[in-house]
């Protein structure tokens, strides 16, 4: 579970100078086994909230609970553990590694653990996503679709807790969309899953939509 409580986020603008506060949330929790999407207009904070939960970002004040610890308060270093273990992370731009076969990705996803690699897990991630028969197949011998689910092999590979997924099939077209989707709600049933989405026939499938536009701070006169 996430437990967010009077979080703030301020970058400065860099010509001005000026702190600009980006994210203002008084209180919010994501639950374990439900799904979240995130959605509003560009520019309003919804990548930056993914950072701050996988503990990429710190925010300025506030705290940010995941099962009661306050990722902020960890050192970079646990930080960095706290991110390899809890967290799974999806892009749109699926972000996977030219050079290294669909398996060698996937098993790149494990290098941060501190547990090592282990191959027989990310076949098992790999065959859970329908690409058993992929294993050695390098990002551009692939379809977009079997490299989002390459993506989402890596996401689950080391179990975590949370899944984040920023805009995941802002790239495919809608069938291959609602594959990715639905992939992603099969492997997500225990879990927290929190999506990134501009698209109407996404956000329509979950229970939760987070208006973000709700997170933008009030004007103080
Ligand atoms: N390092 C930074 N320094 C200054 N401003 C930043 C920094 N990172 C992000 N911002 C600003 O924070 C705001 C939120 O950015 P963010 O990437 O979270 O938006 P978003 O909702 O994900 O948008 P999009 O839908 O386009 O991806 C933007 O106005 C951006 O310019
Ligand atoms: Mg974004």
């Amino acid at each position: 579970m996430i437990e967010i409580k009077n979080l703030k986020k301020t970058f400065q603008n860099p010509e001005t100078k000026i702190d600009q506060t980006i994210l203002a949330i008084p209180s919010y929790e994501f639950k374990k086994g439900e799904k979240y999407a995130l959605f509003g207009p560009s520019g309003i904070g919804k990548t930056t909230l993914l950072h701050i939960i996988s503990g990429l970002l710190t925010p300025d004040s506030g705290e940010l609970l995941v099962n009661g610890v306050n990722v902020a308060s960890l050192t970079e270093a646990d930080r960095d553990q706290y991110r390899a273990k809890n967290i799974g992370y999806i892009f749109q731009s699926f972000n996977l590694l030219d050079g290294f076969t669909a398996l060698e990705n996937v098993m790149l996803g494990m290098l941060f653990t501190g547990q090592g690699t282990d191959k027989s897990k990310a076949v098992a991630a790999l065959t859970k996503v329908g690409l058993a028969d992929r294993l050695h197949y390098m990002p551009s011998q692939l379809s977009v679709g079997q490299q989002q689910r390459v993506s989402v092999a890596r996401a689950i590979v080391n179990d975590p807790e949370i899944i984040l997924a920023d805009e995941p099939t802002g790239n495919l077209d809608p069938a291959t969309s609602n594959d990715i989707l639905a992939l992603l709600f099969e492997q997500s049933k225990d879990k927290t899953l929190i999506v990134v989405t501009h698209e109407e026939h996404v956000l329509n499938q979950f229970d939760h939509k987070v208006d973000m536009l709700s997170f933008i701070p009030q004007p103080t006169n």
